[in-house]
């Protein structure tokens, strides 16, 4: 009941609602709103009450809500599952752990305001603390619901779709560094987790989920010294819930999206073509130059003339070649 007012005022959020059309809308008394106003009040809901014009949503009290998200999503997601959490271990594990029990379809999200065992790739931990950052798993594809024809571009598109919702909700202009790290400054403040599902029986993939990290804010405590030369936080004035629901719309958009439309726009936002970069190659450590993408979002490199593709792993960059 609480979270009903609460989704109905955010995806208002411009204008007063009566306390009668919450009533009506929701199919309960006005007492009932009421009694949910002053509970969201005191869980710190900057709410205005007007005389003769009803109840507002004020300020930029950024808490993750299904209406606040679900705002922006078109007719076409409308239906789709949004899960918010106050914590969980990983909004990955959790969807994982939706799939098995059959409860979710494609485009239904997960988030959690904080994760304790947030993943990054390689095995390695992703700081996600308390409110200061999104963390958000997104179901990409499950067997028998669509068709996985792209299924090599699924990173590519999830950080592209991060680069657009970025510039449309704050008018930052970030960079990818292949395959899916994004940019600002030369630091990264997004990372991107894709896994999946196997289906040993038919040996078919049976599901892929994405999974956004985005850092918003600086901790307060910092991101600890190791951290701090490399990473960085959006660091402007934003609501989640509206990154949130660009980011959702915008793959969806992507989803469908031709290849090579995919991949122009890939490279035109890539932080690495032309650069000096290092990296592993069956166990040798070789530097070579960035020089193209191709259809299947592999980074061709050049070594002293000769070219090398790189299908995944980890890159650095080393600097510009003149
Ligand atoms: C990386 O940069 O190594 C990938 C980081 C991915 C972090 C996101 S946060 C939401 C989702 N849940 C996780 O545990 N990891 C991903």
């Amino acid at each position: 009941m609480k979270e009903d007012v609460l989704n109905f005022l955010e995806v208002h959020r411009e204008d007063y609602v009566s306390g009668q059309d919450l009533a009506d809308q929701l199919r309960v008394s006005r007492a009932a709103v009421w009694k949910a106003i002053e509970a969201l009040r005191r869980q710190g809901y900057d709410i205005e009450a007007k005389p003769k014009k009803g109840y507002r949503l004020l300020g930029d009290f950024d808490r993750l809500s299904q209406g606040g998200i679900r705002k922006h999503l078109s007719e076409a997601l409308r239906d789709r599952q949004i899960f918010i959490y106050d914590s969980l271990d990983s909004t990955n594990t959790e969807m994982k752990r939706k799939l098995e029990k059959n409860q979710v379809r494609p485009f239904d999200v997960v988030l959690a305001e904080e994760q304790v065992q947030g993943r990054g790739r390689r095995g390695k931990a992703f700081a996600s603390p308390k409110h200061t950052g999104l963390y958000m798993t997104l179901l990409y594809y499950k067997e028998g619901e669509g068709n996985l024809e792209d299924q090599d571009l699924i990173t590519i598109k999830a950080a592209l779709a991060v680069l657009r919702a970025v510039k449309k909700t704050t008018g930052l202009e970030a960079k990818i560094k292949w395959v899916n790290d994004l940019f600002l400054a030369n630091k990264k403040f997004c990372g991107i987790l894709t896994e999946g599902e196997f289906n040993l029986e038919n040996r078919e993939i049976s599901a892929i989920y994405t999974g956004i990290g985005i850092n918003i804010r600086m901790p307060e405590e910092g991101f600890g010294s190791d951290l701090e030369k490399i990473a960085t936080a959006l660091n402007v004035d934003l609501l989640r819930n509206d990154l949130a629901g660009e980011i959702i719309s915008q793959l969806y958009f992507l989803k469908g999206q031709d290849r090579k439309e995919v991949i122009r726009a890939y490279k035109e936002a890539s932080l690495v073509l032309g650069r000096k970069i290092s990296f592993n190659y069956q166990g040798q450590d070789l530097v070579g130059r960035a020089k193209d993408i191709n259809d299947q979002g592999h980074l061709l490199v050049d070594l002293s003339g000769q070219t090398l593709t790189l299908k995944a792993g980890e890159i650095s960059i080393r600097g510009d070649f003149s």
